[in-house]
């Protein structure tokens, strides 16, 4: 079938992992323009993304234009912001200005950046209802694992009953490296970061502020509840030791950080070695208790560049077809 519709412009801002993801993806999608990429140095404008990988693996600057990405945002005609800079959960910026001026001005967003949803999630959602465009966050939980539009959509004639999981795999990483092969837990963090799945600040993934993050996200979202970081009950996976996790090995038990939607805690948990949500590495896994369906448990990928960016553009291909 031909698709005689004009492509869908979207800017990307935000070149870490994530944005360079998204990029590679994007190379390959049809009726879809690139319209500008932002780093946190400058702007590309209509960017030859496959040159533009290359400048940025080179660690060479990208930028083309004097243009600042709220200059993007505001002034070049476009429909979706991929917003993808770094989460700040302090106050959500820089990527909170970005949404908002980008749904101020009537274009869509599509997002992984957790921080502005943790800060301001409903007005982000009624600023997006007002302004008629959408605003797409797949990608902030669980990275390629299902999980939001899952519930959302798949699951829509479920009421929710509660959802708990192992949300952050920089943390499962390490427990899972750390009971396998009793290493320190520096050690394994180190490796992690090298892997390129942790935070930006690593301090984010393993005392837990990174699960409480995607808790806040999904009791938003699914719940009705109106919540932040501050109403998480949290504890990191810092103090765990590998001796604890050969006890809880011997005793039939791996010890998981868990996140609680309905409760709003984060915590180290024992889970029986059986257990769905026993998933070893960078996997996620998250059970949704649902009135009809009863129980529905999904794993994937929780993290990386390419598997977060193929949420990403889910979320664009969605918008894609809404507007057909
Ligand atoms: N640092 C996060 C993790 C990235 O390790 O899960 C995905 O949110």
């Amino acid at each position: 079938m031909q698709n005689n519709s004009p492509p869908l412009r979207v800017s990307i801002i935000g070149f870490g992992a994530v944005g360079q993801g998204v990029a590679t993806l994007l190379q390959d999608l049809p009726h879809v323009e690139v319209v500008a990429v932002a780093d946190s140095r400058g702007v590309a404008l209509t960017p030859n993304l496959g040159t533009l990988l290359s400048r940025k693996r080179a660690g060479r600057p990208i930028a083309n234009s004097d243009l600042t990405a709220l200059e993007v945002i505001r002034t070049i005609e476009h429909d979706i912001v991929v917003e993808v800079t770094p989460t700040n959960i302090e106050n959500g910026e820089p990527g909170l200005t970005h949404m908002r001026e980008a749904i101020k001005n009537r274009r869509s967003i599509v997002t992984s950046n957790k921080g502005p949803l943790v800060v301001a999630f409903h007005e982000l959602v009624q600023l997006a209802r007002e302004n008629d465009v959408a605003l797409r966050y797949e990608a902030t939980v669980g990275g390629a694992m299902p999980i939001i539009n899952l519930v959302r959509e798949t699951l829509a004639g479920n009421r929710i009953l509660d959802i708990m999981g192992v949300l952050n795999g920089t943390c499962n990483y390490i427990l899972t490296r750390m009971a396998e092969e009793a290493l320190d837990y520096d050690q394994v963090l180190s490796e992690a970061q090298d892997m390129g799945i942790a935070e930006a600040d690593p301090t984010y993934d393993v005392m837990g502020i990174d699960t409480a993050s995607k808790v806040v996200i999904l009791a938003n979202s699914f719940f009705d509840k109106n919540v932040t970081y501050a109403d998480v009950a949290v504890t990191g996976i810092d103090r765990i030791t590998p001796d604890a996790l050969r006890l809880a090995h011997q005793r039939g038990f791996a010890i998981k950080l868990i996140g609680e939607v309905q409760e709003l805690t984060v915590s180290p948990k024992m889970i029986p070695i059986g257990h769905p949500l026993n998933v070893g590495g960078t996997l996620n896994a998250a059970s949704i208790l649902t009135d009809h369906a009863g129980e529905i448990t999904v794993a994937g990928k929780g993290a990386g560049s390419i598997e977060t960016a193929s949420a990403i553009v889910s979320d664009i291909l969605s918008i894609q077809k809404e507007r057909c």
